[in-house]
């Protein structure tokens, strides 16, 4: 299924936003901080797919930018095929940018609606070389097989495609410069299920044919679990459950995996109920970058906690619960791990 070489490490990743909202965060005249990703660590073989899921707002998002570069880190080291690209400068980081692709979660923003497809990709090709008008064409019919697009589509706007198409596009301009590496950021969203279904297909077929790695993201636990060999689930910031898929899947031992999956048959049945989070809603205050926790982040809403009687031990700044070892290749944060 892998391969030993491991493609992308992430050590001790943090990104922290100052938030300026409010009037007595001005009046005060300190800075707030949202911890948007708090101290995170994986890495990737080449050829395999770590999935990221958790709720909207948890970080997700930010890990993708932050490990290709579009945006600095607050903390940590992002290391590229053994090589530590943190502190690389736009120079220094050419010739991986090609290599490190992402597949943008706001196709919209992403695509732009005044340009035809074929403009798009023609773009795509040209960022870092100079290819002939010959050239040019053939690398678009190779990218139009791959993806499985029509050639009529060329002609149209992003606007005249149907939401499948549009992701197809979005992938084949990705996949325009011959990256090893891509982030899928939720590029299953707003998609019918059987759509959705085909783009995970067509992104497991090209994994094979390209020998592509993956970090793939997603809210839905589901889809994820579908493309990928090994699964983090994170919450606020941090990742709470890390472990090959099958496992998170059929025994979670977080108890907000569980509740992740959950929510999921709620939903498939109809009565799902919200359990959208968002780190702004949360009362940081001053972020204290000594102390970054007070105790355990999943407890306002954990089920465990309840059950035991809220024990202090979960919710004490002295013991917040640390990323810990429960199986093979099976790590939880949680004092109270589900069996
Ligand atoms: N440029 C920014 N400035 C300030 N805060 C930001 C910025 N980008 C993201 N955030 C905040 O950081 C947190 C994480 O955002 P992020 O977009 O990474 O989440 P996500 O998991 O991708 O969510 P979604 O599932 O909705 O895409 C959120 O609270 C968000 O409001
Ligand atoms: S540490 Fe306590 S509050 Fe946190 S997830 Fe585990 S049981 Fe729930
Ligand atoms: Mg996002």
């Amino acid at each position: 299924m892998t391969t030993a070489k491991t493609i992308l490490e992430v050590q001790n990743l943090k990104k922290y936003y100052s938030s300026s909202k409010g009037l007595f965060t001005s009046l005060r005249k300190t800075t707030n901080f949202i911890p948007a990703v708090d101290d995170v660590s994986f890495y990737i073989k080449e050829n395999e797919t770590m999935g990221l899921v958790g709720e909207t707002g948890c970080g997700k998002t930010t890990i993708g930018k932050t490990v290709l570069k579009l945006t600095p880190p607050t903390a940590g080291r992002i290391l590229y095929d053994g090589k530590d690209i943190t502190g690389l400068s736009q120079a220094g980081f050419r010739p991986y940018r090609k290599q490190m692709q992402m597949i943008f979660q706001d196709l919209d923003a992403a695509l732009n609606p005044k340009m035809r497809i074929r403009s798009i990709l023609k773009e795509a090709l040209t960022v870092h070389e100079r290819p002939s008008d010959a050239q040019v064409d053939r690398r678009i019919a190779e990218l139009l097989e791959m993806v499985n697009l029509k050639k009529g589509k060329l002609n149209n706007f992003p606007g005249e495609l149907s939401g499948g198409e549009k992701r197809r596009v979005g992938i084949a301009r990705s996949l325009a410069v011959d990256p090893r590496f891509v982030v899928a950021d939720e590029p299953t969203s707003a998609l019918d299920v059987s759509i959705q279904a085909q783009v995970v297909n067509l992104l497991r077929d090209l994994q094979q044919r390209l020998k592509l790695s993956y970090l793939f993201i997603s809210h839905d636990l589901r889809v994820v679990e579908l493309i990928s060999h090994k699964v983090a689930v994170m919450y606020l910031g941090q990742i709470v459950e890390m472990g090959m898929a099958g496992k998170i899947a059929s025994a979670p031992r977080h108890p907000y995996t569980a509740v992740l999956w959950s929510s999921l048959v709620d939903k498939t049945t109809g009565e799902g109920k919200s359990v959208v989070s968002d780190l702004e809603g949360q009362h940081w205050g001053v972020f204290d970058f000594e102390r970054p926790t007070t105790g355990c982040r999943f407890a306002p809403r954990c089920p465990v906690y309840e059950v035991k009687g809220r024990p202090p031990f979960c919710t004490n700044p002295g013991t917040p619960p640390e990323l810990h070892r429960v199986g093979e290749a099976h790590m939880v944060r949680c004092h109270y791990p589900l069996q």
